[in-house]
């Protein structure tokens, strides 16, 4: 019998980590390795909100604290789901984890039993699946097709919804796609969800900030207030501010799940960092006019890699709405054979060629439910992004 659970070996670890991992590794050891698979902004934290953390410190706030976010940072949350939601959330109905990734955590070890279904469209991220796993339920998967902006459509939604499904899990704008759900396309998801009263919504709305050509973002319990009481709504700092270190993440929703949520995290972490949750109060009540420079500066960034990808033969790349992914098909250049006679026979094969050929560092769309595509994270600087562009297009140039 093995010595590790058996829960762990239905999951398998990060692959985004692991190219991110390998890249570093080979850069390490004397490569010119150009990596584009890391999900986090090239910038540094804003000035204010450093401040803020180095405060927080001499101040004393280094101990404990509430379990599930100190008071100053709830009220702070409510503030922005009141302001950018128009959500109404109070301090009970809210809860701060290490990171969105341990809200979501949280919240599907605090529900799912075994034979609960979480519905997830793909391409996904990287996560959602090996979460729900090991928190003991089952990933059941809606693909969204190329054809369709990578989005799901209402009929998909209805089919996959069954007398065990407990959780629809969005994400709009997505990781891996940045594809965005207008509107009018959650309101028909929603429209769907309404006629099923047993199915609650777990919302990622990690990239609400990085919207881009006039893309309104949206969320499911504003978009449906009738959905209100079975929605969680989950969001961070990470993306947007920049924060990917500090490890805040946050959630809102039904006092008695956030009750359920916190019981899981007294177990397990305690509380989130002190130190960054003074950090998050700064980022969430002061200045927002850096992020539209920001957001100027990724539609730029975008524009240049679908450019330059999209001149490729073999290659379609959609342009996102959001998030600072984009998410090329390579159906046209499956089957053909790199100089050296190895068929790019799928996604995976062509990232590891890539990466072999000429040092670019992508992540493979098997690892995100939907093949055969690559994702690339252009959160990265120009200069970069020009050079591995350039080395993807001679790279594809070779292949015959
Ligand atoms: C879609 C999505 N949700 C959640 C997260 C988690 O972010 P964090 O744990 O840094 O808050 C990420 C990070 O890559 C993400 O891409």
């Amino acid at each position: 019998m093995s010595f590790l659970s058996e829960t762990l070996a239905r999951v398998k670890p990060s692959p985004t980590i692991a190219v991110s991992n390998l890249a570093a590794e080979l850069k390490a050891a004397g490569r010119d390795v150009i990596g584009l698979s890391a999900g986090e902004p090239d910038f540094d934290t804003p000035e204010h909100i450093r401040a803020a953390g180095i405060a927080a410190i001499n101040e004393g706030h280094t101990r404990y604290t509430a379990v599930d976010g100190i008071p100053d940072l709830k009220a702070a949350i409510c503030a922005k789901f009141k302001r950018d939601n128009g959500l109404d959330y109070t301090p009970k109905q809210v809860t701060v984890g290490t990171g969105g990734k341990q809200v979501l955590y949280n919240a599907l070890m605090a529900t799912l039993n075994k034979e609960d279904e979480v519905i997830i469209p793909a391409p996904y991220w990287v996560s959602y699946p090996d979460m729900v796993l090991l928190a003991g339920g089952t990933p059941v998967f809606i693909e969204a097709q190329l054809e369709n902006d990578f989005k799901i459509t209402p009929d998909q939604l209805e089919a996959a919804i069954t007398r065990n499904t407990k959780w629809f899990l969005f994400n709009s704008p997505s990781n891996p796609t940045g594809a965005g759900y207008s509107r009018d396309e959650l309101k028909a998801l929603t429209d769907v969800l309404l006629r099923h009263p047993h199915v609650w919504v777990l919302s990622d709305d990690m990239y609400e900030h990085l919207a881009y050509d006039g893309f309104r973002f949206c969320t499911p319990a504003e978009v449906e207030p009738q959905l209100y009481d079975r929605t969680l709504t989950v969001n961070g700092v990470s993306k947007a501010y920049a924060m990917t270190g500090w490890r805040i993440g946050y959630a809102a929703g039904p006092e008695p799940l956030i009750a359920a949520i916190r019981k899981v995290q007294s177990q397990s972490t305690s509380n989130p960092c002190s130190v960054s949750q003074k950090a998050a109060v700064a980022a969430l009540n002061g200045p927002q006019d850096f992020l539209a420079p920001n957001n100027e500066m990724f539609v730029r960034r975008r524009n240049l890699v679908v450019d330059m990808l999209s001149a490729i033969e073999g290659i379609t790349c959609p342009v996102p709405d959001g998030a600072f992914y984009v998410y090329p098909s390579i159906a046209g250049l499956i089957g053909k054979k790199t100089p050296e006679g190895v068929e790019i026979s799928s996604d995976e094969v062509f990232a590891t060629e890539l990466l072999n050929d000429c040092g670019v560092a992508v992540v493979f769309g098997a690892a995100f439910g939907l093949s055969p595509n690559f994702r690339i994270s252009y959160a990265t600087s120009d200069e970069l992004l020009q050079e591995a562009c350039s080395r993807i297009q001679a790279f594809c140039a070779k292949l015959s």
